[in-house]
């Protein structure tokens, strides 16, 4: 029964009112037709996946930072608005310009620097005049540079599943790693105390492939443990997340371990330092994100040490 009462209620519903139902879902698709037709022709930021990290992580932060000053200004309260502020100057922790300096344009660092610089005088003008209006208006002035910014600008990332930046990984690959990216798999595991990087051949028999790699692999390994990180910056940049605190690292900080395996060869990283545990960690993220499909994680492996 319930059925057909539903039933003939929307067969009648439907007959009366057919156009006024259809209408504004049809002008509703035209809209949206409109919009995914526009083109985005903002200029375009090529960066790879872990500098867009980067800058998106910095923007993120801004915008916490901003809603905090908003909020202490509604309740007056000039101190947390100064602390905010600061927060978002000059010395900001995560500003993305520092790492990008090489990386971003003259005049992308020419609207990030001063806006810096404006929250560090938001902050000492808080402390001094601790007047909520001006300290609003001067807000209004520096997310003017915000909004320019943005219609200026739009990134867009040449790494992650990209083809073009695989292929460009993979030859430059070719000048540094003489064995073939192809007919071997690059294997990285973090452990507690660092991480394993292995790379084996896909056939056991190809014994050429692997003499490549345990030559490699023993070169690279000596140069780590003089702290020349030059051969993996050739490939993936030298920007690479992690690098800067490898590159800092004394010798003896980190232990580097050769090993030779029967289709292959591994370098094992362990370190006490937390830091660069992390930063270990992260530079093998962004050559797991470089190689896509040429390598592949085994996740957090429990590498004992002895
Ligand atoms: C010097 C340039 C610049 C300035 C200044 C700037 N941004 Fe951005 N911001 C960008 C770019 C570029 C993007 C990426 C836009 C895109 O690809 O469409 C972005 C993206 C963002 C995003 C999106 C983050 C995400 O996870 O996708 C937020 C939020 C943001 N900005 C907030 C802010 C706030 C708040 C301010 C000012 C206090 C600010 N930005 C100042 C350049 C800037």
């Amino acid at each position: 029964m319930k059925n057909s009462i539903s039933t003939q209620f929307f067969a009648h519903t439907s007959k009366i009112n057919s156009t006024k139902l259809w209408l504004p879902f049809v002008l509703s698709l035209v809209s949206v037709t409109a919009i995914a037709n526009e083109v985005d022709k903002r200029q375009v930021l090529n960066l790879t996946e872990p500098q867009r990290h980067q800058v998106l992580t910095e923007m993120r932060e801004l915008l916490t930072g901003t809603q905090d000053i908003l909020g202490a200004l509604a309740k007056e309260d000039m101190v947390s608005v100064a602390k905010s502020a600061r927060e978002l100057g000059f010395e900001m922790k995560h500003k993305a310009e520092n790492p990008l300096h090489d990386v971003l344009p003259k005049a992308f660092m020419q609207l990030g620097m001063p806006m810096h610089k404006e929250f560090d005088l938001i902050a000492a003008d808080a402390e001094a005049l601790k007047d909520p209006k001006h300290t609003l208006q001067q807000l209004n002035a520096t997310m003017g540079k915000c909004t320019a910014c943005h219609a200026t600008y739009q990134i867009r990332s040449s790494t992650a599943t990209s083809e073009a930046r695989l292929d460009e990984v993979a030859e430059r690959g070719r000048h540094v790693m003489p064995f073939s990216l192809e007919k071997t798999t690059h294997v990285f595991s973090k452990t507690e105390q660092g991480g394993l990087q292995q790379v084996i051949v896909k056939d056991p028999k190809n014994a050429k492939q692997i003499q490549l790699i345990r030559e490699h692999l023993t070169k690279i390994s000596t140069e780590f443990k003089q702290g020349d990180f030059s051969n993996p910056a050739k490939i993936h940049g030298d920007t690479m997340p992690g690098l800067e605190e490898l590159r800092k690292a004394k010798s003896g900080d980190i232990n580097v371990a050769y090993k030779e395996l029967p289709n292959g060869a591994e370098i094992h990283y362990s370190t006490k330092d937390p830091i660069l545990i992390n930063a270990i960690h992260q530079w093998f993220d962004a050559q797991l994100t470089d190689h896509a499909r040429h390598a592949t994680s085994l996740g957090h492996a429990k590498h004992q040490m002895h």
